[in-house]
This record gives structure tokens, sequence and C-alpha cells, in this order.
């Protein structure tokens, strides 16, 4: 259309699989359009003017082509943001201007973003912008893997590996909201510190002898599992009869393999929960969840713990963070 003009926004692109350092470019482009659609129905979604958005393991994987959502290049990547409602679809009760947290899938790592109506919610006044861009991706991962597919109930005793990660220090949080005791597994002394502040009541170290004393206090009804890689034999050792191992992610970067004779011996399960790979969709699924959320916010246990932030234009640096697991909570762009 002659005349029209286009509005722009700030970008990180992923322009190529050479890792983190340096797949991705800063670029000016088209702001998404709600009557264009992009990953959604044309007028479908809530636009959003981006204040925080999240960075996470798989944007890391997404720079090598590791991940298994491989968009074509040039892409935005980023899953997640805080922010304030500019437009929103008759689907969506959000009005312009509230504070929102969402999980957009794609597209994060930008000024403006389009997130799904299911998958966007007002932000509480307890949360501030960052932990808002830190809630959804961590904290439905964590209640779908230790309550919908895990069983967790009160009174049982978690170990959690990756503890002071996002996945770890969320599911500390939730599982102390569910009465739950927690048990978990760092590899560092600041790390310590972190799980100690996201509420874990014991903690042990990953380059210790931490299966004996895991077993020293008491054994687990749960292992939640977001690393993988050769400490799996000794969770399935830590468990107590009708035990769970709740197998989350590989950041330790190896798959383990599961001897079946070892499930015998304790009437042990082993679980996957894949939270990407089936809640996404189900609205009525995220919509329980996020309600659980709530209520943990509102009775304090949920906290997003925030580690460090850098500019959008550093988001390799943000993604290095992670890479080189010296990340703590949740990593952060500032975008306004
Ligand atoms: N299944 C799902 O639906 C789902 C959803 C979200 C995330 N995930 C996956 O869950 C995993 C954890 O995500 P996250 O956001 O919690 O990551 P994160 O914040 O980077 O934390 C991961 C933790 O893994 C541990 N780790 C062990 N070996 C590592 C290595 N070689 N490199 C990096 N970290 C290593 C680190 O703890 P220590 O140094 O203390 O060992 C680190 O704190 C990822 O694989 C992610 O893709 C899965």
């Amino acid at each position: 259309m002659p005349g029209r003009v286009v509005p722009t926004m700030r970008a990180m692109q992923i322009t190529q699989l050479t890792g983190p350092a340096s797949a991705m470019s800063l670029v000016d482009l088209p702001e998404p359009d709600l009557a264009v659609g992009h990953s959604l129905s044309p007028g479908e979604g809530v636009l959003i003017d981006v204040t925080v958005a999240g960075v996470s393991f798989p944007e890391v994987l997404q720079t090598r082509g590791e991940y298994q959502v491989r968009p074509d290049l040039p892409f935005v990547p980023g899953s997640e943001v805080a922010g304030v409602v500019r437009k929103s679809s008759p689907a969506s009760p959000l009005k312009p201007g509230q504070r929102v947290a969402a999980f957009c899938l794609l597209g994060a790592f930008a000024e403006v973003a389009i997130a799904p109506p299911h998958l966007t919610y007002a932000l509480s006044d307890e949360l501030d912008d960052a932990q808002g861009a830190a809630l959804i991706l961590n904290y439905h991962t964590a209640h779908f893997s230790l309550v919908y597919r895990g069983g967790l109930r009160e009174g049982e005793t978690v170990l959690i590996h990756g503890a002071a990660g996002g996945v770890g220090t969320a599911s500390i949080q939730v599982a102390k909201g569910l009465g739950a005791r927690t048990i978990a597994v760092v590899s560092s002394d600041e790390k310590e510190a972190v799980a100690r502040a996201a509420g874990a009541d014991e903690v042990v170290r990953s380059d210790g002898a931490w299966k004996d004393e895991v077993l020293a206090l008491g054994g687990v009804d749960m292992v939640l599992d977001p690393v993988g890689g050769d400490r799996f034999t000794d969770s399935l050792r830590s468990l107590r009869e009708n035990g769970r191992v709740v197998v989350v992610g590989f950041t330790g970067g190896s798959i383990p393999e599961v001897k079946v004779n070892r499930l015998l011996l304790k009437n042990t399960s082993v679980i996957g929960a894949g939270w990407g790979a089936s809640a996404l969709f189900k609205a009525d699924l995220i919509a329980s969840t996020q309600a659980a959320i709530d209520k943990l916010i509102a009775s304090g246990f949920v906290r997003p713990l925030v580690g460090a932030h850098f500019p959008l234009e550093r988001a390799a640096d943000a993604l290095e963070c992670i890479d080189s697991r010296s990340a703590t909570g949740k990593v952060v762009l500032d975008v306004a």
C-alpha cells in the first residue's frame, strides 16, 4: 500500500547455526501484526510491548540447530516475555495497558511479540517484570512434572537435580508449596546458596557422594531430573519403595539408559514429562496449572529467582552464561 509506514522494532535474530557466541545479530524488523497472525491464526493473539524476555536452555540449542523446534533461518528466538498488552483478540479477556506474563513460543527476543491468548496471563503485583518473564516455562514445567506426571503428594520427599537452575528453583518452590520436602543437588557453593534461597530443605553436591547422603537422609519418593547423564543410576538407587524418576531434560549432555531390571527391585517408575510436547496446546490443562501457580504466588511460595540480566543486544552473553553452566535461577534480557 503506497504511503503506509510499517513500524519497526529492534530484535535479536538467529541468522546462522554457529553457536551462542556468533549465531545472533541485532536487526530492525517490521513489528509483528495481529492481523497477519504469524504462527497463530490471523487476528488471534495478544500483541505485547515487551519489557523483559526470558532466556532458556532451548535457545542455546537453537543457535546450534540442536533443538527439536528448528524454524527456517533467520528467526527471532525466545519463548517467554513480560510486558504490557498493546492489543488483544476477542478470545482474550486482557485489555490494552495490562501487565502480563506470556509464553509466545518464538519471537521473544524483540521489542514487540505476539502470544496465544491461553498462554498470556495478567501478571500479579507480587512479581516484577523479570519474575514475570521467568514464570511460565519453568513453573508450568515444574507443576506439570511434579504433580500431573509424577503424582507428588503432601509429605513426600523429592530430589531435584540442577536445583539452582530455572526448572530446578521453580521445582523447589512448587514442591514446597505443595507440602513436600526437597533435597537439592548442585555443583558449587554459589548454586547451593541459590537452592537454599529457593527454599530447599537439604542440599547435596553433585561432585560428592550425594546418593549415600540422600540415602542417609532417608531416601526420596521422587527424583525430578532436568540433567540426565551418568547420575541416572544413582537417582534410581536413591528412591524408596514405589519411587518415581521424572525425566525433564538433558543439560548434562548425554541421554541415560535404564537397565529395566532395576525397576523391579523397589517397584520403581521412570516417567517422561514433556510440557512443551504435550501440555502446551491443552488450554484446560494450562489454565488449571496457572490457577495452581497463582495460588502459590498468593501464598508466597512462588517467587521466581532471577539471576543475570543482560540488555537485548547482549543476548549472546546471556546464552553463553547458560551454556557455560554459570547461570543461576532465570537469565533475562531487559528489552525496555
Ligand atoms: N520437559 C520439558 O517440558 C522441559 C521444559 C523446560 C525445560 N526443559 C529442559 O530442562 C533442562 C533444564 O532447563 P533449565 O532452564 O533449568 O536450565 P538451566 O537454568 O541452565 O539449569 C540447568 C542445570 O543443569 C545443570 N547442569 C549439569 N550439567 C550441565 C552442563 N553440562 N551444562 C549446563 N548445565 C548443566 C546445572 O546445575 P549444576 O551445575 O548444579 O549441576 C544447571 O544449573 C533443559 O534441558 C531444558 O531443555 C524441559
